[in-house]
Order: structure tokens, then sequence, then C-alpha cells
């Protein structure tokens, strides 16, 4: 049977590096309770002038030439903060890349973009419409938070990851798949950011604090994330015909490390098999589950479940076999 097969990594991260002292610095909050509530200790930033799309490229460049410098045909940018609402970012990226005219489309399902753009590049692959696909996830949140929010100012990177994917075999190292892709539209006020749409246009002058920002309810967040994860992960391993207890590893979103440690708790899986790495990194949305696999690398021959949780709410899972791979 044909699948995607995952054949190169990249990831790109901007050189600021923020810690929470720094923030403790112009916010009422302290290093200890970042780190305590979130296992963050410190975020990349970008400086004035960087954009979503110039760490898209980065990661991408990077990603394919760790698949062996094929190129790709088609490029998936799964982004909540494009660099524009029109264009879309993905043309720019392969136009930047060098793979014009390849298909390029951006994905917004939020945190959980990852997953969701793998199933599409997938699909993109199984349907005939690529020939390899270059998924990247990439964001500058950081330019969406309210600095004098200490409920989220904290929380957030910038940052950018990529996997490519060629068209093989179900039985090949780094095959992909199966998935489980879900939302719930009911709970969308938990997680918003409401400016720049049909509905409040950015050219508006009557636009609040509240519509140009990030505004979350951290505890909904936590508790919605935790139980669609899990559910995930369950319905993904009856899909692939396994027990949970069967993944040697589950790289989950990175938002939150006591997110992932419940996760883990809830499904009787040893925590060490969910890897952590949200300290350097804090939540970087779309480009968390990339950056994760290359900063704790499975085994090769490690079957990985991938799986995120966002603003929508959305939520997702993949499993990956995962393959000899070299982080480009
Ligand atoms: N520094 C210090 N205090 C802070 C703070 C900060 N940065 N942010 C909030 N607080 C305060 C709150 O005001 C609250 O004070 P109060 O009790 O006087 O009202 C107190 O800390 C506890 O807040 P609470 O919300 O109960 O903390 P928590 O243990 O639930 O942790 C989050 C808060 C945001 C870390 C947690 O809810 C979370 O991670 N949620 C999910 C967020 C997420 O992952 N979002 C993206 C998903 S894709």
């Amino acid at each position: 049977m044909t699948a995607a097969v995952v054949e190169g990594l990249g990831t790109a991260l901007p050189p600021r590096r923020v810690t929470n002292d720094d923030l403790a610095q112009v916010l009422d909050t302290s290093d200890e309770w970042i780190r305590t509530r979130t296992g963050i200790v410190a975020r990349r930033m970008v400086d004035d002038g960087v954009v979503t799309g110039d760490l898209a490229v980065e990661a991408g460049e990077r990603a394919l030439k760790s698949a062996g410098g094929q190129g790709a045909d088609a490029v998936i940018v799964a982004t909540t903060t494009p660099d524009q609402p029109l264009p879309n970012t993905a043309a720019g990226v392969a136009e930047r890349l060098g793979l014009a005219p390849a298909a390029a489309l951006d994905l917004n399902t939020a945190c959980a973009g990852f997953p969701y753009a793998l199933a599409t590049g997938a699909g993109l692959l199984t349907a005939g419409a690529a020939s390899r696909v270059l998924v990247i996830g990439a964001e500058t949140l950081t330019r969406f938070l309210d600095p004098g929010d200490r409920s989220t100012a904290v929380l957030f990177g910038d940052g950018a990851g990529a996997l490519v994917l060629r068209l093989g075999d179900a039985d090949d190292p780094g095959a992909v798949g199966p998935f489980d892709l879900g939302s719930d539209g009911s709970a969308a006020e938990i997680l918003t950011l409401s400016a720049g749409g049909s509905r409040l246009p950015p050219h508006r002058d009557d636009l609040a604090d509240d519509d140009k920002y990030l505004k979350m309810d951290g505890r909904e967040v936590y508790r919605h994330a935790v139980r669609r994860m899990a559910e995930s992960l369950e319905a993904l391993a009856q899909r692939a015909g396994l027990d949970v207890a069967d993944l040697d590893g589950v790289y989950a979103h990175q938002a939150n490390s006591r997110i992932i440690e419940a996760v883990a708790d809830r499904l009787g899986l040893p925590r060490e098999r969910c890897p952590v790495t949200i300290a350097e990194h804090a939540n970087t949305s779309a480009a968390s589950i990339p950056l994760a696999l290359a900063a704790a690398p499975p085994r090769p021959g490690d079957r990985v479940a991938l799986v995120a949780f966002g603003g929508g709410l959305a939520w997702g899972s993949a499993l990956v076999r995962w393959p000899e791979v070299t982080p480009g």
C-alpha cells in the first residue's frame, strides 16, 4: 500500500533568546512561576522586520537538504501568524526556495497545525497531486501577544520546523499514517485572535486591545488539551491496530510540560516516552512538533505518535515509523 514517507527534517529559530528573568523585569511575573507552571525557561523572539516566511524558508531549506536536495513540488505552511492575509505565506516560501511553480498553500488549525499539515501533505501525494511535499510549521506568535498581559506574554516563542514527505510504501522506514483529526467550534472563545479578518477588518479604528492580541482562558485550554490529545492518541492507536502502550514515543505539541505529563499519566504511558522540549522554545504553536523531533530525536525504527491541540478548537495526531534522518 502506498503511503507518505518522511525523508528530511529541518528547523529554524531566531537568534534572540529571552529568558523568564528578562520578562520578569517588565512584567509582574517570576522565573519560578513560569518554570513550575509551564516548564519554560526561555523563548526565541524574532527581531523587527523578520516575518514567519523568513523562518519557514530557513527551516524548509534545511529539511530539503536533509532529504537529499531533490526539491519538492508542493509546499504547505501551517501557521496562525501568516506574513499577511493575502497573498498566502506558502507561495512566497516556494518562490524563495526555488520550488515555483510548486503547489503552495497555508493551513490554519492553530497549534494543531502540524498533524493537519502532514495529513494534507500525505493526501496530496496519494491523490497524485504531488510527488514530494515540504510540510512546514512556522510561527511568529510573539508579534501577537499583549506585552502587558502576563497570562499570555510568558508562554509563547517564535520558530519553524519542517519535514519532507515523498510517496512510498506503508512498510518503508518513515511511513506516515494513520491519522486522527478533529475539531470543536463550540468552545472557540477560549483561545482567540479576533482582529484582521472579515469580522473585524484591520482598517477599523475601533479595535479593542482584546481584539488585537491573542486572548486565552488558560485553565479551559489546559483541560481541553489534555482530554483531546489523550483521546486522539487512543483513536490513532486503535486505527493502527495498536495499543497506546505499543507507542515508542509520543511527540506532543509543546504548550506546557504539565499538559504533556498529564496526557502520559492519563494513558498510562511512562513519562520518558513523551519528550518535553519546551524549556528553550516555549510554545511555538504549529512549529513545536518538528522542533521537538529535532531536539530529542526518536530512534530509527521507533513507532512515534505526533499529537497536537490548539485554538478552534482543533486537534490531531499522526503515526510515523521514524526513519534514519539527519536534520539539515
Ligand atoms: N506570572 C505570575 N502569575 C501569573 C502569571 C504569570 N505569568 N500568569 C497568571 N498568573 C496568576 C494568575 O493571575 C492567577 O492569580 P490569581 O489566582 O490571583 O487570579 C494565578 O497565577 C494562577 O493562575 P492559573 O490560571 O490558575 O494558573 P495555572 O496553574 O492554571 O497555569 C497556565 C496557567 C496558563 C500556565 C495554564 O493554565 C496553561 O498552561 N494553560 C494552557 C495554555 C496553553 O497551553 N495554551 C496554548 C494551547 S495550544
